[in-house]
């Protein structure tokens, strides 16, 4: 197996920056392909915690190089700060290891902006965005009003650009009693970051096509969840960008033959940061122990997490929208010693039972889960080698998810670190260079 693509197939904060960390040292490259600084990546190396949110979680790997598509969005002022905050922890990031696509869009200081009228706007309705301004730069994307990061090298270009849309621009902000923007301050500005980033930019398309040429070997990283797809997730309760395993292509320049295996990250419960239907959420001292005990405080804006039980539903339908060949389970040991253990294996809608999962937001929000409860686990042992050594209920309930999600099970992590990941040998061998995984350490 050469190319993996790992993604996350719930609300997000699945686990993913965790399990990239992970497989890194059997790629040679990390891309991510979309999302933007909205994303919180967790990984602990050596007891200390990292967050990445828009750079690769594979930077962390001195010897993996790092790649930015055209699908994500950059903040300038995050990227840099994303960078400084990583050599403070003698992280080195530099053009060396990390590119960046000049087809990225750029977030520009409207964009912060018109999400907060947007979604004070919307009140009741609001979608509960994290208000980096990703939303509307997508939107700017679309209505071919971007500014692309290949811009920044023609400085004549970025200043036409940035005074058109400011003027564009100027109805949306006044009508909200916003002062008008200064085009010219904002071209100073952006003028700078050129400088900065200009060293980064690359043809990422052509840069992956050499590389792989090469013989050298990608993991393409998602941000997000499939359920918060701007097409295949709970609409309008979703990012604005294509977290499913089909935005790799677009969003890298890539053919969708270069995919070669697709690893989708599931907690073994279920989460949500924001507004939006959650068919299994759950409002009770239970919900209040697993958000407690899985520390389920968003890892970019610091917000709890709604939690709720694992929604076999909605993950069989990310397995089918993504082409998920493995499934990585992670959080079980936040379950241990709570008693029974509850799985939506079904929904109901005006008393019928559907086949599948509905993403419209209004259908979702009028569906009634089905149950199974299944017996819970003690804690687990530390340093379980394989799934034998973990509890008997627990195996059990793997099996379970297994069946209803239709998709094997090939790695269950049971901490925050590195050394807590148990590998299905059988199941991820065709995937994942273990050999490689084991000589990067930890497991
Ligand atoms: P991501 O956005 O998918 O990368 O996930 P986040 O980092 O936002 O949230 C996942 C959280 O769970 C992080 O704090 C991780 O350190 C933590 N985590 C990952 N795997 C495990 C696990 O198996 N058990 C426990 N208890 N925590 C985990
Ligand atoms: P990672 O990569 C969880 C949610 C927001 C909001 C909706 C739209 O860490 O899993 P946006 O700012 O993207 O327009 O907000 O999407 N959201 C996430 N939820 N994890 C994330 O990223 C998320 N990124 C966006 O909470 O409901
Ligand atoms: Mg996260």
């Amino acid at each position: 197996m050469a190319n993996l693509l790992v993604l996350g197939t719930q609300w997000g904060d699945e686990g993913k920056g965790k399990i990239v960390d992970l497989l890194t040292p059997a790629f040679d490259v990390v891309a991510r392909y979309q999302g933007g600084h909205n994303a919180g990546h967790t990984v602990y190396v050596a007891g200390r915690k990292i967050v990445l949110h828009l750079i690769p979680s594979g930077i962390l790997r001195p010897a993996t190089f790092c790649v930015i598509g055209n699908g994500v969005v950059i903040a300038p002022s995050a990227f840099f700060q994303e960078i400084g905050d990583l050599e403070a922890r003698d992280i080195r990031v530099d053009p060396t290891r990390l590119a960046v696509s000049r087809g990225a869009h750029l977030i520009m200081p409207w964009h912060p902006l018109v999400e907060r009228i947007s979604e004070e706007r919307r009140g009741e309705k609001r979608i509960g965005t994290t208000c980096r301004g990703i939303g509307p730069a997508y939107e700017d994307k679309a209505a071919r009003l971007g500014v692309r990061a290949g811009d920044l090298a023609d400085l004549r270009v970025l200043r036409e650009k940035i005074v058109e849309t400011v003027a564009a621009k100027g109805s949306v902000l006044g009508a909200a009693g916003l002062a008008a923007l200064d085009a010219e301050a904002i071209y100073r500005e952006y003028a700078g970051w050129a400088e900065r980033l200009g060293p980064y930019l690359r043809d990422v398309s052509d840069l992956l096509h050499e590389r792989m040429k090469a013989g050298q070997n990608v993991l393409f990283e998602g941000a997000q969840g499939a359920l918060l797809d701007l097409d295949h997730g709970t609409y309008p309760f979703v990012t604005s960008s294509s977290s499913t395993a089909g935005g790799a292509a677009t969003g890298l320049g890539v053919g969708p033959r270069t995919i070669h295996g697709v690893l989708g990250i599931t907690k073994a419960y279920t989460t949500r940061v924001g507004s939006g239907p959650f068919p299994t959420e759950l409002f009770d001292d239970t919900g209040k122990a697993i958000a407690s005990r899985g520390d389920e405080f968003g890892a970019s804006t610091g917000r709890p997490r709604r939690c709720g039980w694992f929604d076999a539903v909605a993950v069989r339908y990310a397995c089918r929208v993504n082409g998920i060949d493995r499934i990585a389970l992670t959080k079980p040991d936040v379950l241990a010693g709570l008693g029974g253990i509850s799985v939506c294996t079904g929904y109901r809608h005006k008393g019928e039972l559907l086949k599948t999962f509905p993403p419209e937001a209004w259908m979702l929000e009028g569906v009634i889960p089905e149950f199974r409860t299944l017996p819970g686990w003690p804690e687990f042992a530390r340093g379980a080698a394989g799934l034998e050594d973990l509890p008997p209920a627990f195996v059990d309930y793997v099996r379970v998810l297994e069946d209803l999600i239709e998709t094997r099970v090939a790695i269950v992590s049971t901490g925050v670190a590195r050394e807590q990941t148990l590998f299905v040998e059988s199941e991820i061998r065709d995937f994942v260079d273990l050999g490689r995984v084991r000589a990067g350490g930890a497991v």
